[in-house]
């Protein structure tokens, strides 16, 4: 018996959809983005069009960070990367946001621009906005020569490769890898991080494709949890810190493909609304691994426990001591605290496709959404 394959199915390389097959190229292209970037003898990132002198960097008062969709919740993760490893205050905005409101922009500002495309319109003026204020621009970015990153000071690409799928997978977790890069780096340039540090850090760095590659092994028992819960009317996402916008992100991808509303939420911020929603028809995604906050959010889980609410927590490790208090339980493997989201963003993925799957839905051109948004 032949086998007529299609251009289209040689390039979605024997997976059903783009969207999988992205989200099977996640190890490689972590490992691609990371490449290179390290000077292990001085414990240094070199990142190579990066356009900006260390000298630049340590006199830096202030860092906005601005994105649109899915590369705005890197851009939030980014945030406490670049504030933890350089001690520098950043701003965060939506960029349709950024360019209206006037922003505080000096000759000491640096702003990143995140964008896969590096075509997203809004992207695009915000950072001519902040280049016209006399702010310094570095973009992260995945298009080679798009316009993001030729009307930026530098650029950070994303070695993620073409992404097709209008949800984005590999193009996110490349971003945060860049996050962390750029973050090391002005550590390293303000001199908040020895070269040790940094060097410990970029070896954290080196073994997550292969922790990535065992958390895809995950994909069966998630279709399982898929086919469970496929007819819920809604969803709710938890998560604290780092893991608040890998919830937001686990909504995004969920309502763009499967067109079930979600909504991702800070858990401890639940008290204050989302509770009312809660009854045994709402699965709530909580986002646990074993950090320093870990205990505050299984209180926060055990609330919706109380009120009946079917909990899929998403924890870290082996031994998270949830084993029989939840309904679900999905075990990423162990990495630090800044690079768990990397991890965990691997469950909220492989979720809403096999939802969508299973709902019929278009994954890969989802009704209504483009891959980029070239119109304000
Ligand atoms: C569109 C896409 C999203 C993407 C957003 C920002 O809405 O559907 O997946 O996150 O644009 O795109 P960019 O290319 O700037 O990252």
């Amino acid at each position: 018996k032949t086998i007529t394959w299609s251009p289209l199915m040689a390039e979605k390389g024997g997976y059903k959809h783009f969207m999988l097959k992205e989200i099977y190229e996640q190890p490689r292209a972590l490992a691609d983005t990371i490449a290179g970037r390290l000077q292990s003898e001085e414990g240094n990132i070199y990142l190579e069009d990066f356009g900006l002198s260390d000298a630049q960097l340590a006199g830096l008062d202030k860092i906005f960070i601005i994105a649109c969709g899915t590369s705005w919740h890197a851009g939030l993760v980014g945030k406490f990367y670049i504030e933890k490893l350089a001690r520098i205050p950043v701003e965060i905005d939506i960029a349709s946001e950024f360019r209206y409101r006037d922003p505080i922009v000096t000759d000491k500002s640096l702003t990143i621009l995140i964008s896969q495309s590096g075509e997203t319109a809004d992207t695009l003026a915000a950072l001519r906005e902040a280049k016209g204020k006399g702010g310094k621009s570095v973009c992260i970015c995945n298009v080679v020569d798009s316009s993001i990153a030729r009307e930026s000071d530098g650029v950070i690409y994303t070695h993620a490769g073409p992404e097709i799928g209008v949800a984005s997978t590999k193009a996110f977790t490349t971003q945060l890898v860049a996050l962390y890069l750029l973050a090391l780096k002005l550590g390293r340039s303000c001199g908040t991080l020895t070269a040790d540090s940094c060097r410990d850090k970029v070896e954290d760095l080196l073994a997550l494709p292969r922790k990535l590659e065992e958390t895809l092994e995950l994909d069966e028992q998630i279709e399982k949890i898929a086919r469970d819960s496929m007819n819920a009317r809604d969803f709710l996402y938890l998560g604290r810190g780092n893991q608040y916008p890998i919830a937001l992100e686990g909504a995004l991808k969920l309502k763009e493909i499967s067109y079930i509303h979600a909504e991702g939420y800070p858990a401890g911020e639940m008290k204050h609304g989302p509770i009312a929603l809660i009854d045994e028809n709402l699965p709530v995604v909580v986002l646990v691994p074993q950090n320093n906050i870990y205990d505050k959010v299984v209180s926060n889980m055990e609330e919706v426990c109380a009120r009946g609410g079917k909990v899929i927590a998403i924890t870290s490790g082996e031994e998270s001591g949830l084993q029989g208090k939840v309904d679900t339980l999905i075990q990423v493997p162990q990495t630090t605290d800044d690079l768990m989201p990397i991890l965990t963003s691997i469950p909220m993925q492989l979720l809403a496709y096999h939802i969508a799957v299973l709902k019929g839905t278009d994954v890969d051109q989802p009704r209504n959404l483009a891959k980029s948004v070239t119109v304000e």
